[in-house]
């Protein structure tokens, strides 16, 4: 089975440069001037094609919350925001820290067939605080663990899972929060979390990869390890670089106008991995009772076009390493760039489209997102899996 995408604007981490696109059983086969194909044929004329964006941290709340979102209702906000990988988060119920609970993620990701989803496992047992030993039972197909949602309060526990972590050759995913602190000072809770993570993964040699930095001072530390040679890579969330100075409930929550100026400095200059979304549905009664987190999957390209392309000149070759070609990276797929053999996931974007964010037309079950009503540019109009359209506008 073949597609052909022609007449496309290609944009992804290493060039921009018209061509086309020839896709054989799901892979990227060719790219090159007037191919030819027996099968479907895209015309993408005036638009612009990305390799679709993977997601390191969602949260799908499916075993346990599925009245707030499920597997199905996730994958389809996934591929109506241009996302055919995501990563999900352990805070399920149960919490996810077997391959049980992993395998059962996995089968209906696979059944639904529209994203690939990938599923954390939770750092400590059913986030206990102290047990590790479960992290030996996991089998090679893991690749991440994170205790996101609450922070490994003792360095003891996390230093034992970072052994683990290093000789299974499984990255940390650090939400970095002293929850002793939150109540007195949410800002020193990341601040101080960082720093210790980072300390530990730096003695043990571990891969630790820092989750919705915030900060500036937290994104200081990580900019001083990695000019030292650390292990430690980064994301920013969308929400993080577009308010500032709102108290919009999220954790890590909206910081000043100066974290934010900050933070778009560190993606300019290099310092960030990743942007990923943190998207996180919740019940209009649980928002009004306090439940941290927003929705963002739908709008996550849209913010970030406009704030970083639109507003502040950063290339889209930048946006697509950020949003595609790194968090492959770091999840270990083939995905994410315009090579032959990669995935043929594909996004196809409207860089001129004005539009307005509106969380009543979500696909995701959380209507829960402070850009409801945002003025947007760049809008994502097609997605494209294994050279399938998942979703189209
Ligand atoms: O705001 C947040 N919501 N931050 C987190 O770390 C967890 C998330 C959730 O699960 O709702």
């Amino acid at each position: 089975m073949e597609q052909l995408i022609k007449n496309a604007l290609l944009t992804d981490e290493s060039a921009a440069f018209f061509a086309d696109v020839l896709v054989r059983e799901g892979k990227i086969a060719a790219i090159g001037q007037n191919l030819s194909c027996a099968g479907e044929i895209i015309d993408a004329q005036g638009f612009t094609l990305m390799p679709a964006f993977v997601d390191l941290h969602c949260h799908f709340r499916d075993p346990g919350y599925t009245h707030k979102e499920d597997i199905e209702s996730g994958c389809r906000a996934a591929v109506k925001g241009g996302y055919t990988a995501v990563n999900l988060m352990a805070n399920t119920n149960p919490v996810c820290s077997d391959m049980e609970t992993v395998r059962y993620v996995r089968k209906k990701a696979e059944e639904i067939g529209l994203v690939d989803v990938h599923q954390c496992v939770s750092v400590t047992k059913a986030f206990d605080g102290r047990t590790t030993e479960h992290l030996n039972e996991l089998d090679k197909t893991v690749r991440l663990i994170s205790e996101d949602g609450k922070g490994v309060m003792s360095n003891y526990v996390m230093a034992q899972a970072m052994k683990i972590a290093k000789r299974k050759g499984l990255t940390i995913l650090s939400h970095a929060e002293d929850m002793e602190l939150s109540p007195f000072d949410y800002r020193l809770a990341e601040n101080i979390a960082t720093v210790q993570h980072i300390h530990l993964a730096g003695y043990l040699g571990a891969r630790l990869h820092m989750c919705h930095v915030s900060t500036r001072e937290a994104m200081e530390e990580i900019i001083r390890a990695k000019q030292a040679g650390a292990p430690v890579s980064c994301e920013v969330a969308p929400h993080h670089l577009w308010f500032y100075d709102t108290d919009y409930r999220v954790n890590p929550p909206i910081r000043t106008k100066q974290d934010r100026d900050f933070l778009i400095q560190a993606i300019k200059n290099g310092y960030v991995d990743a942007i990923a979304t943190d998207h996180a549905p919740h019940t209009e009664e649980d928002k009004k009772n306090g439940a941290p987190g927003m929705v963002g999957l739908e709008t996550a390209f849209g913010v970030c076009y406009t704030i970083l392309v639109k507003e502040n000149g950063l290339p889209l070759t930048v946006l697509s390493r950020l949003l595609s070609a790194s968090p492959a990276r770091i999840l270990g797929l083939q995905k994410g760039r315009f090579l032959p053999g990669y995935d043929a996931d594909f996004v196809l974007v409207d860089e001129g489209r004005r539009w307005t964010a509106c969380a009543a037309d979500f696909a995701s079950k959380g209507k829960n997102s402070p850009f409801d009503g945002s003025h947007l540019q760049g809008k994502v109009i097609r997605t494209i899996k294994a050279g399938k359209t998942v979703w189209q506008e």
